[in-house]
This record gives structure tokens, sequence and C-alpha cells, in this order.
């Protein structure tokens, strides 16, 4: 599964141990267990209401910002599933260039909408909302459009979750427990994943075995993550960089992003999560990495097996000088270029972490989720900090708010 090559950190297995015991007692902890302990019943109302929208929708317009976007997203982009469904994505900002893009797309085709907000009270996905509902209702009528929309939402307060209630919207609840940048294995994520094409069976059965990790704290690769980071931190190395060879991985280092960023930057604390895509930002960002500041340290991520391969092909007159590389597979190279990379930024005092997953596919990154949730939680602990709390976004609310004249503020 997720293996940590190196470096060869060890892990203080009783405090790890009582770190892990602190977050499966937090009361925001409830993602902790979820891979061995979901809502089946809930579960099979996903599935159910994918198959619905698969049935009547050319599109799912999936409207949600931060932890209740990013995880979906990421893994819709990474796996690629085929579906007659294809998800759309609004109220992630406040641009209307955005939003025309969508809109355009959407054209008169049949949709349906998933809005997703925790709190049911977040302004971007609350306009773009209000947008997308008077479309449905225009081409539909209102109860058919209220037939079309699935609202992932608090059990039981919240604007949104008021007017589920009243309008009848089919609903899915994120769970107290569970805040929304550990919630992809919760609705949040599953409904759009499963319209998507995704086998969430699959993901979640990743997530499952993977638990496991946890259960020897020495060899564990969530802990000796966790543990590395730790070190590097208190070393002076203040930002990590995310490196991934797999370009349909964006969307995952923007998930990662949000995760560490969200749950370690507080306090005047926290490693700066970035990312790059490489070989290609080894053309913009390989310069800054090889030779500038050294406070950086860098984990990337190597897909060991990849189904889809290229042969490169052979000419006869050698004119651009690839001989060398005739008859040898694209996989290779990008394997080379990784290793590369990782020997020629350890000899530019870069800290590299090395992680490897199987595959892309489910299991694969149902497993990577786990681990990086897991991991996230356990280093912001190390790090002193509470790792389920984002105090810091509420304040551009507060100043937008005053500048829009929202009352009361
Ligand atoms: O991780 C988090 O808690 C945040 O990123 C939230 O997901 C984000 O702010 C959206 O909040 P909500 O789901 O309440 O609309």
């Amino acid at each position: 599964m997720i293996k940590l090559i190196y470096p060869d950190t060890k892990v203080d297995t009783e405090k790890a141990k009582q770190i892990l015991a602190e977050i499966s007692q937090n009361p925001m902890g409830g993602w902790f267990n979820l891979p061995n302990n979901y809502d089946k019943e809930e579960f099979a109302r996903i599935k159910e209401a994918a198959k619905k929208i698969n049935n009547n929708s050319k599109y799912l317009v999936c409207i949600g910002i931060g932890g209740s976007y990013l995880g979906h997203r990421a893994l819709i982009e990474a796996l690629d599933p085929v579906s007659p469904t294809k998800v759309l994505y609004a109220g992630n900002s406040l641009s209307s260039i955005s939003l025309k893009k969508v809109l355009d797309e959407l054209g008169d085709n049949d949709f349906s909408v998933n809005v997703i907000s925790k709190s049911g009270t977040t302004t971007e996905p609350a306009i773009a909302f209000r947008i997308f509902k008077e479309k449905l209702i225009k081409k539909y009528g209102e109860e058919e459009a209220n037939r079309r929309i699935f609202a992932t939402t608090d059990a039981s307060k919240g604007a949104l979750h008021d007017e589920a209630v009243t309008k009848g919207y089919t609903r899915f609840v994120v769970p107290d427990s569970i805040g929304g940048r550990y919630s992809v294995f919760t609705a949040v994520g599953l409904l759009p994943l499963a319209v998507a094409g995704v086998n969430i069976d699959n993901l979640l059965a990743g997530a499952k075995e993977f638990t496991k990790d946890l259960e020897n704290p020495a060899e564990s690769a969530i802990l000796r993550y966790a543990f590395t980071r730790h070190d590097f931190r208190e070393s002076g190395h203040d930002v990590e960089v995310l490196s991934s060879f797999e370009p349909n991985l964006m969307y995952f280092n923007e998930w990662w992003k949000q995760l560490f960023g969200e749950s370690e930057g507080k306090d005047g604390k926290g490693i700066f999560p970035a990312s790059v895509i490489c070989t290609t930002d080894l053309h913009s960002m390989g310069q800054y990495l090889q030779e500038g500041r050294r406070n950086i340290f860098e984990t990337v991520i190597k897909v060991v097996n990849s189904e889809i391969d290229f042969t490169i092909p052979k000419l006869d007159d050698d004119c651009d000088g690839l001989g060398y590389l005739e008859g040898k597979s694209l996989n290779h190279v990008n394997e080379q270029a990784l290793e590369a990379t990782v020997s020629a930024h350890k000899t530019g005092n870069i800290p590299v972490i090395k992680i490897e997953i199987p595959d892309i596919s489910e299991k694969s990154f149902g497993a990577l989720i786990y681990f990086f949730e897991t991991a996230c939680a356990v280093s912001a602990i190390l790090g002193k900090v509470n790792p389920f709390n984002q105090p810091g976004v509420e304040e551009y609310k507060r100043e937008m708010f005053k500048l829009l004249g929202k009352t009361g503020f």
C-alpha cells in the first residue's frame, strides 16, 4: 500500500500512541475511525441518489468551497473515472468569469445540483446556489427543481438545512464530529464521487485497509511522516513542497495544501504548504527549489505502476538526437526524472521525504487520503496547535461583510 521510503525517522511510540488516543477522543475526531465505522444506511442512500442523478442528468453542479469542494475534485481529477454525468464545480470563488464558464458548459442540458456546506451559511456557495436554483426552477418548474437538489449539510441547523427541510430536498449529513477538510469519506465527497463514476466501495476499502498502518507505531508510514515533518520544522524548515510527477494530481495538491494549511497555520506557527507538478514546474519553480532560500523540505509522491504508457518511437535519421531513448517507455523516462530530481534537490540541501503509492486507483487514493489526514492531525498536535479549528478564516469574512453592508457588521 502506501510506503514511506525515506528518511528513516524514529517515531516516539509512546507519544504517538498518546496523540492517536487524543485524536480518537477529540469531539472533532469523527473522521479518524470513519473507514471502519461509516454510516452504512447513508452510504446506501448516496449510491441510490448517484444512480438517480446518472439516469436523469448530463451534469451535476457541485456547489461548495474549501473542505466542501477540494476532496472530491482532487479524487475525480486524479482517478479520471467514466460516467454518464459530468461533475461541474461552482461556488468555490466569487468570480463571474468562472460562473459564466460553468453556465456556458451546462447550456440547456439536463442537470442536478449538489449544494455542500456544513455550516450552510458560507457566502460563496450560497450565492452560486441562488443562481443555479433559479436556473433549475426556470427549466423544470419548482417541484422537479426541488427533486434535483441534493443538499449536504449539518444534521439539524443552518440556513441550508432549514431550506432543505422546507423544500423537501434530498438531504445528506456532515456529522458534527467531522470538519470540512476531513470530510472526504462522508457524503461531502462520496456523493459527487459516486456520480462521477468513482468506485466508493473500493475507496473506503483502501482507507480501511490502511488504518492497519497504525497498528505498529514504530513502523507506521503515517507516523514516520508526521514525526519527520516535525523534525524538519524544528530544524527551521518551514516550507513543505509536495511534488508529484502526474499532472492529474494537481487538485490533490490543492486538497493537501488546504488540509495542512488550515490545520497547522495558526498561533504564529505552521509549515507553509506549497506544491509543484513535475516535470512541468521544474521549468518554473525548479530554479528556486534548487538554489533559493534553504528553508524548504520536499515530499515527493511516486506512483509505482501506471497502466497507461507510451513507447518512444524510432526515427531513422535521429534528427532530434533522441536516439538514446528509442524504444523506451515514457513512464520509465518520467521515473528517471523523479529520481534525478530527488538526487539534485538533496545535493542542493533540500531534505526529501519519498512516498510511494502502488497505482492510481480508488484503493490507493482511499489509503492516501487517510494517510495525509491522520499525519496532518498528528503533526499539528506535535507542533502544539489544534488541527480541527480555523479561526483565521473568519477574518476576511468579517471585513467583506463590513464592506458589503451585511447587518451586524
Ligand atoms: O475545512 C474547513 O472547515 C473549511 O475549509 C470549510 O470546509 C469551508 O470553509 C466551507 O465551509 P462550509 O462547508 O461550512 O460551507
